[in-house]
């Protein structure tokens, strides 16, 4: 597991000196041994504080309450927006506070949305859990998806306050203010420690590397034990394509952290739940999830429970897994309406690599599309038909990689016929569909019968051209109805592949064709995923 290789081994014992009141550069308790952090640049982890990667759906630490009511808000039109969020009955002051979260983050999406992005339909979607429920204290975490055209990013946020509707917490709030520079040092510290924060280059931070207290503190929670956990943003601290980050912080280092509602706040999480804890995997047991679901990537682990109050808003998800989400075989189609399906791509080929990317797809039971370019079609049609054997999708990606947007018309549509001809006469069929390159392509680019597939989780392969970052954003991009884009042209991708599949299928995704994905296609439209098209 990638998130396994990047828990923070504990290197140093550092004197704890978080309790001591300090001033701005006062964070120096007395004890000798404590070093390099004043800086902001030290790279060796704070014992108790450790860093890792937040795996793919999970969710820290939710726990059931079965009587909530959900508001629910869903537009259609561009931008669309899919929020939902839940009500506590009698819990006046927490439920104001978890109506101007979602509300000020729908605005600040709206202020957003549109700019940029082409002819890609950006969308945010809210979903929520609980974090605490004991004594009286209930928390909630909402976690907002916002998808920008070719990629997505996450960010969460829990809110605390008392059922008798007297208090409101914020995450902040439960750790002492004169903790806050400390916790910033000593999560910065493990943090590279780990790897996942690069230590600044000359070993001078920059005033932008340092993150606040603030957007640490978004999403504070707490292990089974009782230590200070908190799921940091993408980009807050890390950089964005690492995905979210998730800290841990012992009872013992984190308790003199924690004010008194912190401490609270803490004993009735740990009193709410059945802890899923860090280690908690996502299994192959995860519900096959509703079919059809319009807006929500459907998590790994089990889903928040579905609110009775509120039958229509999350249909139960079939009692079984199918068979078909475990091990498709090639010539057997899955159902997308049943299975939990993602759609690997491979655009600019064929390669050098595609035939070991072949391979390892194959091995694997999996499928996926490969955009491949007219030359070379005619390059290596071996290649071609073994991917058509297989039960691959052969796709169209033009004949010379022109933004068909910056073209005429009718050069475009000769990209794009000039392609469909050379795959016919390898394979014997039309290619399923196109991808235009770049993504690119306005209303008036013609579609040359065919539809169009664009992806919404963006791996970055060409750019990163590093295996494991492809698998990160890959892994960490991936949800229900996914199309996932990569490009069987670098090496660095294939070395990916045979990791991303295996850890698919561990979290009960099936692997298939775009055409799988989506079903009847229709040639005047464009796909993103399962989820979004246009047309
Ligand atoms: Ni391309």
């Amino acid at each position: 597991m990638i998130a396994a290789a990047l828990v923070v081994a504990l290197v140093v014992a550092l004197g704890a000196c978080t309790a001591a009141p300090t001033g701005p550069g006062g964070g120096s308790a007395t004890s000798a041994t404590v070093s390099g952090t004043a800086s902001g640049t030290a790279s060796r982890a704070v014992p108790g504080v450790q860093v890792r990667a937040l795996g793919d759906g999970e969710d820290p630490g939710a726990v059931d309450v079965p009587e909530l009511q959900v508001v629910t808000e869903d537009s259609w039109a561009r931008p669309t927006l899919h929020a939902k969020w839940p009500l506590v009955p009698g819990a006046k002051r927490l439920n104001q506070a978890l109506d101007a979260t979602v509300r000020g983050r729908i605005a600040s999406f709206r202020k957003d949305a549109g700019a940029e992005l082409g002819d890609a339909v950006p969308d945010l979607t809210t979903t929520w859990s609980v974090t605490a429920d004991h004594d009286g204290v209930v928390g909630i975490r909402l976690t907002s998806t916002e998808f920008g055209g070719a990629s997505t990013s996450d960010d969460s946020r829990t809110t605390y306050g008392t059922r008798d509707g007297s208090t409101v917490w914020r995450g902040a709030d439960l750790v002492r203010g004169d903790g806050h520079e400390r916790l910033v040092t000593d999560v910065l510290a493990s943090a590279r420690a780990a790897g996942v924060v690069r230590a600044p280059e000359g070993g001078t931070a920059e005033p932008g590397d340092t993150p606040s207290a603030e957007a640490l503190l978004a999403d504070v929670s707490f292990t089974r034990e009782g230590g200070l956990r908190l799921v940091v943003a993408s980009g807050e601290l890390a950089a964005s394509d690492a995905g979210r980050l998730m800290v841990t912080i012992d009872r013992a280092r984190s308790d003199e952290l924690l004010t008194e509602a912190g401490r609270r706040v803490r004993d009735a999480a740990v009193a709410s739940r059945p802890d899923t804890g860090p280690a908690a995997a996502p299994t192959t047991s995860a519900p096959a999830g509703p079919p059809a679901s319009p807006e929500v990537p459907a998590p790994s682990e089990p889903p928040t429970p579905t609110p009775s109050t509120e039958p229509t808003t999350v249909p139960a998800p079939p009692a079984t897994t199918p068979a078909t989400t475990r091990s498709p075989k090639a010539g057997a189609r899955v159902d997308c309406a049943v299975a939990r399906c993602i759609a690997l791509t491979f655009d600019d080929g064929p390669g050098r690599h595609t035939p070991a990317i072949l391979d390892a797809l194959a091995a694997r039971g999996a499928r996926a599309t490969f955009f491949t370019m007219g030359p070379a079609v005619q390059a290596q049609p071996g290649v071609v038909r073994r991917m058509r054997d297989l039960g691959m999708d052969v796709g169209n990606h033009t004949w010379t990689h022109k933004q068909l947007n910056r073209i005429p018309a009718e050069q475009a549509r000769g990209e794009l016929t000039r392609t469909s001809a050379a795959i016919r006469e390898v394979t014997g069929a039309d290619p399923v569909a196109a991808r235009p390159p770049y993504g690119a392509f306005s209303a008036s680019t013609p579609h040359a019968g065919l539809p169009f597939v664009l992806w919404d989780v963006d791996t970055e392969d060409w750019k990163n051209r590093d295996a494991a970052a492809t698998t990160r954003r890959a892994l960490a991009g991936a949800h229900r109805g996914a199309i996932v884009l990569m490009h069987d042209i670098h090496p660095s991708t294939a070395r990916a592949v045979p990791g991303i599949v295996d850890q698919l299928k561990a979290r009960g995704y099936s692997l298939v064709t775009v055409s799988e994905l989506l079903g009847d296609l229709d040639a005047g439209r464009s796909y993103y995923s399962a989820q979004r098209s246009r047309g």
